[in-house]
């Protein structure tokens, strides 16, 4: 009901106060800051993402809940408590960096917390809850949402580290999935407030994997698409660490439409001067193009392949329209 989840989110608000006033204001929070400050980020960055810490204590969010008379029965629904065996509540976080997680109205609805260091696992996030339902939001997307509109174009980074240097760095139209593949809801949300998204992933394999699968869905919604693939495995955040943040924003400026990004993929591992490696990049480029919409783009691409293999447009076009054949 309507006044649980009001409760739920009043809680959430309560301990992300208390989680910040820990991390700025005191000794049990200094080398959560310490390792906050050393991975560059400024006071203002910490303040404005009101970043916290958790303690290293069972109970110190039960014990805060339980003296403003939050029902824990609730707090263990909303992600905040763990019941124990002995039915005692304790705190689902401890000892973590607590990122809070807002919905697009700026409610907070739930928190990630990272380890310090290289203790695992490295995020725990809350769970699915009456008010957190990570398949519907975006990290930061309540602050970024007007620059998105405005530019009609949206950053899309991996982590939430990402965003936060991003934002440090100057670009605030930059949002974040919560850890997870992008659902069909996070896609139309994109869609319906930018023309443009720019995925800016996590530069190894991984992350452009997820890039092409993000690309394909958001592109299959009618967005246009770039991509900025970062050199050396770097992600955004450790890139403007390393470049700095002029450099990270050329990057962005200089992403390339999906296309390019993806001819350059399924050149990756092949050895084109090979005529097997060959044959199929041009089978695997064309499978890619068949599926562009716009025939003057389908065109600009495949002149692109003849021209580089010496192929001769009618044998091209003859192949692209087989794959026509087995679109759905
Ligand atoms: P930092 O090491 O703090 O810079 O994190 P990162 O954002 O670079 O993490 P990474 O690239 O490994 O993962 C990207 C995103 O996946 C994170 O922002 C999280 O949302 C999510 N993620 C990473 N590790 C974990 C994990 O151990 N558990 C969960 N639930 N999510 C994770
Ligand atoms: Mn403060
Ligand atoms: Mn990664
Ligand atoms: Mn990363
Ligand atoms: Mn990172």
């Amino acid at each position: 009901p309507a006044s649980e989840a009001k409760a739920m989110m009043e809680a959430h608000a309560l301990l992300k106060r208390f989680y910040h006033h820990l991390l700025v204001h005191t000794k049990e929070g200094q080398a959560a800051l310490d390792a906050l400050q050393a991975r560059g980020w400024t006071m203002d960055t910490i303040e404005r993402f009101e970043i916290g810490y958790a303690p290293d204590v069972p109970d110190a969010a039960a014990k805060l809940l339980e003296s403003r008379a939050f029902s824990l029965v609730l707090m263990e629904k909303a992600g905040l408590l763990l019941k124990r065996e002995d039915g005692r509540y304790v705190d689902r976080f401890r000892n973590r960096v607590m990122f809070p997680i807002h919905d697009h109205r700026g409610a907070t609805v739930g928190f990630s917390g990272r380890s310090l260091g290289e203790g695992q696992p490295k995020y725990i996030n809350s769970p699915e809850t009456p008010i957190f339902r990570k398949g519907t939001l975006f990290y930061f997307f309540h602050e970024a949402r007007v620059p998105i509109r405005k530019r009609q174009e949206a950053l899309l980074v991996e982590g939430f580290a990402d965003v936060i240097s991003a934002v440090q760095a100057g670009v605030d139209y930059v949002v974040a999935a919560m850890g997870t593949s992008l659902t069909e809801e996070q896609a139309r949300l994109l869609r319906r407030h930018a023309e443009t998204v720019t995925i800016c992933y996590d530069g190894d394999r991984a992350g452009m994997d997820a890039a092409w699968r993000a690309a394909e869905q958001l592109s299959a919604l009618g967005c246009q698409i770039k991509v900025a693939s970062l050199p050396d495995g770097l992600d955004p955040d450790e890139y403007i660490r390393v470049y700095g943040a002029d450099r990270f924003v050329g990057e962005i400026a200089a992403a390339r439409p999906l296309m390019a990004f993806k001819l350059e993929r399924l050149r990756h591992g092949k050895n084109l001067q090979e005529e097997g490696d060959r044959l199929r990049y041009i089978e695997e480029a064309l499978r890619e193009i068949s599926k562009l919409s716009s025939p003057v783009e389908k065109d600009y691409y495949v002149r692109q392949l003849a021209e580089e293999f010496s192929l001769s447009l009618s044998a091209l076009y003859e192949q692209l329209s087989h794959h026509k054949r087995e679109q759905p």
